[in-house]
């Protein structure tokens, strides 16, 4: 046995043996308070010569979590400009009420990011979550020379965007969309204050929202690994790998309830079948198949569609679910052919902008999904290289927020990222899918 293989199978071991600790921990709770309602015009962060982006960071630990990030893009620096971070919209035209605010950045460098301190109170969950709106923190970019805020953004959700921007949308193909996704989408763990993560819980989790906020947040495509284990009561469910996280049913009625209370289109990625897949590999997957038939067999949408049909029409058809199935030992006329996942593994920014710049000078053939996330491998899962896959989301996302908004953004078709909430890939995905389509990219919001 090589090392490197010896190391696999020790990190496998240990994981596995925390496995049931890190299944069986209880779910934090936090304090939520009220959010103050207001209705003045908030943009989508990249209106104009400034791009404003306010976001969750992944970052926890013991005493700090759900933490608010800003980073800007500025074309231009003026002495004195600044950024605030406030809990109330100031108002676009008013310097009044600029004074409130709960944290402040001096701009001095065209591009930057901060981490403010502020940490969100706020369960995505609780109210309305059908309902587009910012979630009670909005970030300002302040001219120095007028003292004046140039931008507005809020921390928000688009629980509609395809159905908000379907006018100018409905034209375009799966294929011809930018569709924002999750990478490994069961592989979440929901925390909302902070909390001891081990090595386990830093190797496991790829998201902190379930995959109904997720699909809240915005993402539209979920990323999914099934596992089948005979013995359990639930036969199938979501892995990460080898890890057995949840049953796949809970990932089912989720998607089902987000459908059931919207208009969106939602495509389910499933990409792997680590355990249980191998024996009997042709009737394991029809048994799979015939599951998912039962489960959502009233919402999928023919694969006859294909890629290539509008959104516009998949939408007249009442149904609203796509199955995409990346495995030639199962047929059905509701499996959708395999999306190609573009995955560099690469464990540093720069080289995954380097495999990105390669891939997207190349030909790349619908549906596939570029795979914008940093993966350690196994050593430096042992050795806790980089501190876990927050941290490495953290330095990642804020690149790969740049990337999406500039041009990679006009010619990708899936983005699947970690941590969703730490990025701005579905405002992104609203602005190009309207340049797409012909329209201004730059959107104007009214919202409460
Ligand atoms: C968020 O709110 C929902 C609905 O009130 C509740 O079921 C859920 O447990 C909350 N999540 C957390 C992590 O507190
Ligand atoms: C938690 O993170 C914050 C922000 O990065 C840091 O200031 C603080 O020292 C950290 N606390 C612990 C216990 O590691
Ligand atoms: C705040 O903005 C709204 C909408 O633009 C406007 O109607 C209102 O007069 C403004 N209030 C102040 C105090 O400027
Ligand atoms: C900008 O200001 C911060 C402190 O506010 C400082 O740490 C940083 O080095 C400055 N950057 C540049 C490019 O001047
Ligand atoms: C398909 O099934 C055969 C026979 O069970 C198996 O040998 C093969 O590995 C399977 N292929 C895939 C892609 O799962
Ligand atoms: C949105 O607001 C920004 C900043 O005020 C402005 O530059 C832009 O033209 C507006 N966009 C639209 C589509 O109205």
């Amino acid at each position: 046995m090589t090392l490197c293989a010896m190391y696999l199978k020790i990190c496998f071991v240990l994981v596995k043996i925390f496995l049931v600790q890190v299944v069986a921990s209880p779910s934090a709770s936090g304090h939520y308070k009220r959010i103050r309602s207001v209705s003045v015009p908030v943009s989508d962060g990249s209106c104009g010569d400034i791009t404003l982006n306010l976001y969750v960071s992944p970052r926890l630990n013991r005493s700090i979590s759900d933490v608010l990030e800003i980073a800007w893009t500025v074309d231009r620096v003026l002495t004195g400009d600044w950024i605030g971070l406030f809990d109330y919209n100031p108002n676009l035209t008013s310097t009044t009420d600029l004074t409130d605010y709960l944290h402040s950045v001096p701009v001095n460098w065209t591009t930057g990011a901060v981490f403010t301190g502020v940490q969100i109170k706020r369960n995505l969950s609780t109210s309305r979550p059908y309902e587009p709106g910012c979630l009670g923190y909005w970030a300002v970019y302040v001219r120095g020379d007028t003292g004046e805020a140039a931008l507005v953004t809020c921390l928000s959700t688009e629980p509609r965007w395809m159905e908000n921007s379907w006018n100018e949308i409905s034209q375009l193909s799966l294929a011809e969309a930018f569709l924002p996704g999750t990478h490994n989408s069961a592989a979440f763990k929901e925390v909302y204050s902070p909390y001891y993560e081990n090595i386990v819980h830093k190797y496991t989790y790829n998201q902190d929202l379930n995959i109904h906020d997720q699909l809240v947040f915005g993402a539209r495509v979920l990323d999914l690994r099934i596992g089948h284990y005979s013995n359990t009561d639930q036969k199938w469910w979501s892995n990460h790998d080898f890890i057995r996280l949840r049953p796949f049913k809970e990932v089912l009625d989720d998607v089902k309830r987000f459908l059931d209370n919207t208009k969106e289109i939602v495509i389910l990625d499933i990409h792997n079948f680590p355990v249980g897949f191998k024996v009997n590999s042709a009737e394991t997957h029809r048994d799979f198949v015939r599951y998912l038939e039962e489960e959502v067999g009233d919402r999928v949408l023919p694969a006859t569609h294909g890629w290539g049909a509008s959104l516009a029409s998949l939408l007249a058809t009442g149904r609203r679910l796509v199955v995409a199935y990346n495995s030639q030992n199962a047929s059905a006329p509701f499996l959708w052919y395999p999306i190609w996942h573009r995955w560099g593994n690469k464990q540093d920014v720069s080289s995954l902008q380097r495999y990105f710049s390669d891939v997207f000078s190349g030909h790349n053939a619908a549906p596939w999904s570029a795979m914008m996330e940093l993966t350690p491998r196994p050593l430096d899962v042992l050795l806790d290289t980089y501190g876990g896959l927050r941290e490495m989301a953290a330095e990642s996302n804020v690149q790969v927020n740049k990337w999406l908004q500039g041009s990679w953004g006009r010619s990708c078709n899936i983005v699947s990222v970690d941590f969703i909430r730490g990025t701005s890939v579905v405002k992104s995905a609203i602005k190009w899918n309207r340049i797409r389509a012909g329209h201004p990219g730059c959107v104007n919001h009214t919202r409460t």
